[in-house]
């Protein structure tokens, strides 16, 4: 088997399929164009990396203006601190003694946010933290809307708050919410008035705290689909948007993000032609997800993904297309960008049509 060493140089249709193929370039003008947009509206970015899992990435983000990152999971902020990346908020509850214990020992090599809405969380977070003679930051995860996790606005939130606050070993950073139900509403009118409103909640929450003599340093929100209206809200301090770096199906054309290309891309071979109106791709659902939006093939509106079982992808052709044979490759675009990423060890990178760098997909798995 060839080396990952030996590829270096090639192009994308010189490797073997399938794979993540990542174009650095694209990807870089992406980061510029977000942390653009960031700071012209004076919001600090706190990209997502549940969609990377890559230090290397944070690290490119963060010397893009980043001001740190922003991680769903315990493990993910343990290999970008390993990597060098100090300021983290795990926009998640950090449950149980395992890895109470593990946020302890990241706060010695980082500067962690936790994720809390109850006071079930904070308390042996703050008993930790004071028996290693340390502090930790946290927000208050608010529910605008989403009916994930999150405290109710108003008073429950600022019961919580004061919970915290009166608490040695964790220290009250602030609240954050996260618009995710309203990323996909077609009506951009419609959109932006239901994001505005939803971070109205969270900005009536900061002004309640402040009236309360509580600190509200961050008030974090959004993602890739709803960022470019977050932005310009009054009262936002930071946004958390991320996998817009790979552009994806669902962001273009679900969540209807202008502005920013496809950076993340999965070459697929042609294994079988057995009728005209279809072929078979040797990439199926381990190598892409397809429940969020069904993945694209670039460049061709006349190829669709009709379905995909665990290793096969089949292909609706258009009579346009009905001279693909086997042996022919394509691109894919993924459906959605994270839960594909997840299902790789490795992105192949790309400068320029020339391979230059593998890069592990470091927190893969890193599922605790
Ligand atoms: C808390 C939180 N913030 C932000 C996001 C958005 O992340 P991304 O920009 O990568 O879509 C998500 C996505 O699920 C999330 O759960």
């Amino acid at each position: 088997m060839t080396s990952d060493r030996e590829l270096l140089g090639r192009s994308p249709d010189e490797l073997d399929t399938p794979y993540l193929c990542l174009d650095l370039d694209v990807m870089d003008a992406n980061i510029r164009a977000m942390a653009g947009a960031c700071k012209q509206n004076n919001v600090a970015w706190r990209p997502h990396a549940k969609g990377h899992k890559n230090s290397a990435i944070a690290q490119a983000q963060v010397a893009a203006g980043a001001i740190g990152a922003t991680c769903a999971k315990l493990g993910e902020a343990e290999v970008l601190a390993a990597g060098g990346v100090r300021d983290l908020l795990i926009a998640n509850m950090i449950v149980g003694p395992h890895k109470v214990r593990r946020l302890v020992e990241l706060r010695k090599i980082a500067d962690p946010v936790v994720a809390v809405d109850h006071v079930d969380q904070v308390e042996p977070i703050s008993r930790a933290m004071q028996d290693a003679g340390l502090q930790c930051r946290m927000i208050i995860e608010v529910d605008i809307g989403l009916a994930r996790v999150g405290t109710l606005p108003g008073e429950p939130t600022l019961a919580l708050a004061r919970e915290i606050a009166k608490r040695a070993g964790v220290e009250l950073a602030g609240i954050m919410g996260y618009e995710g139900h309203l990323l996909t509403l077609q009506d951009l009118d419609e959109k932006q008035k239901k994001i505005h409103a939803a971070l109205d909640v969270l900005v009536e929450t900061k002004r309640q705290f402040e009236a309360a003599g509580l600190p509200c340093p961050i008030v974090s929100c959004a993602g890739s689909g709803s960022y470019q209206i977050s932005i310009t809200h009054p009262g936002i301090t930071e946004v958390q948007a991320g996998g817009a770096i790979f552009m994806d199906a669902f962001y273009k054309h679900k969540c209807n993000v202008p502005g920013l290309e496809y950076a993340l891309t999965i070459p697929t071979t042609i294994v079988s032609r057995p009728a005209p109106d279809r072929a078979i791709i040797d990439a199926g659902r381990k190598t892409l997800n397809i429940e969020v939006a069904t993945p694209l093939v670039m460049g061709r509106d006349d190829v669709r993904i009709r379905s995909l079982s665990a290793e096969h992808g089949t292909l609706d052709l258009d009579p346009s297309a009905q001279n693909l044979k086997i042996g022919d490759r394509l691109r894919l675009i993924p459906g959605y960008e994270d839960l594909t990423v997840a299902l790789h060890d490795k992105f192949y990178c790309f400068r320029n049509n020339k391979l230059v760098e593998v890069r592990s997909i470091e927190a893969r798995g890193f599922v605790r």
